[in-house]
């Protein structure tokens, strides 16, 4: 006969042994399994007589029950302890601040693109934009810098193939527009737009960069009209006590053409670091349209005139928000680009 007190024994103390449910559960199937001990005691049924069979039925049962509870109990125990381990090690510290949804900010190239833009429609000018692609027509040949001008050595870029390249200056899209809207006056235009050249990048020069040029044709437009809406930009931009002033200089596209300063918004024209001492600061580029760009796109020089400008934005970004290094806007440091939130 089976020593079922030795057998509830065993199996009492292995349970009680059991490390985790895992361990408990091959227990439950070394012992109360199909083919487990104690379905085994029932090979003995054969040898018992009729009756001894149902007792020895009833202490099988009863053996099967007490271990089902025993393991339940640990189950229990087993299932409880682990759920605290769980708990403790998955603890949320509701001390803890919580994270910040920050909203983000416009670029500073942008804020500045967006001010110029707003400024010149505000004087009744279209904006217009296109594409960073341009063949060499419209970038050089209309501009009056033809394949052997020193001027192209400057103006050095990425070809796309012979024709094609990135544009150099947005001067591009001006010469579609004025070939497109010949022989209709008047013509008021700005063009904002990344241009790229071959360069050194270095603390002021960047491959790449953002200009907005204006362009106005119309009957008698002189030098005075740009003098007059370029002291507009100046004043909106960097304040209404700027002054500006005219030095002459060349570009291809323009004659006369001039580099135009404007009066330092730091130290007010007194002199000081910003603006090397001289109390002025350059800013961009302009001329009165030269003859041959108008008789390209088909306009009669005799009949009318323009003005052209270009600006770098950068350049403007960076007097106007003191920024010392033009490779801030392009790196996507967020500690950089988060301190323009305060100027939207
Ligand atoms: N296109 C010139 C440049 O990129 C800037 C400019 C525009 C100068 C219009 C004069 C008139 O250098």
């Amino acid at each position: 006969m089976p020593n079922f007190e030795d057998l509830r024994k065993e199996a009492a103390e292995r349970i009680a042994q059991a490390q985790d449910l895992s361990d408990l559960n091959q227990l439950r199937v070394q012992y109360l399994g199909k083919k487990g001990k104690v379905q085994d005691l029932m090979k003995n049924m054969k040898n018992l007589s009729k009756e001894e069979k149902p007792q020895f039925g009833k202490d099988v049962n009863a053996l099967k029950q007490h271990v089902a509870s025993r393991i339940e109990e640990k189950r229990e125990e087993l299932a409880e302890a682990e759920m605290n381990m769980r708990i403790e090690r998955e603890k949320i510290d509701i001390t803890l601040p919580g994270r910040r949804q920050t909203a983000g900010n416009l670029h500073p190239l942008h804020i500045v693109t967006q001010e110029l833009e707003d400024l010149f429609i505000g004087l009744g000018y279209q904006v217009i934009e296109g594409n960073d692609i341009v063949d060499d027509e419209y970038c050089f040949e209309r501009a009056n810098i033809p394949k052997d001008h020193p001027a192209r050595a400057m103006q050095d870029s990425l070809y796309i193939d012979e024709n094609n390249l990135l544009r150099t200056h947005t001067t591009a899209i001006q010469m579609k527009v004025l070939e497109q809207a010949a022989p209709n006056l008047p013509i008021k235009v700005v063009c904002p737009g990344k241009v790229y050249r071959r360069d050194d990048d270095d603390a002021t020069h960047s491959h790449q960069f953002m200009q907005m040029e204006g362009l106005v044709v119309d009957r008698h437009i002189t030098l005075a009209d740009l003098k007059g809406t370029l002291e507009f930009l100046a004043r909106k931009m960097f304040g209404q006590d700027r002054q500006i002033r005219f030095r002459p200089s060349y570009f291809p596209f323009t004659e006369p053409s001039v580099e135009v300063d404007v009066t330092c918004h730091i130290c007010n024209g007194k002199g000081c670091p910003t603006c090397k001492g001289t109390g002025w600061i350059e800013i961009l580029g302009a001329g009165e349209v030269h003859p041959n760009v108008l008789r390209m796109a088909g306009y009669d020089p005799e009949k009318c005139s323009g003005f052209a400008f270009g600006v770098g934005i950068e350049r403007i970004a960076m007097l106007k928000y003191g920024v010392d290094d033009i490779r801030h806007f392009y790196t996507n440091d967020k500690r950089f680009e988060e301190t323009f939130k305060r100027f939207e």
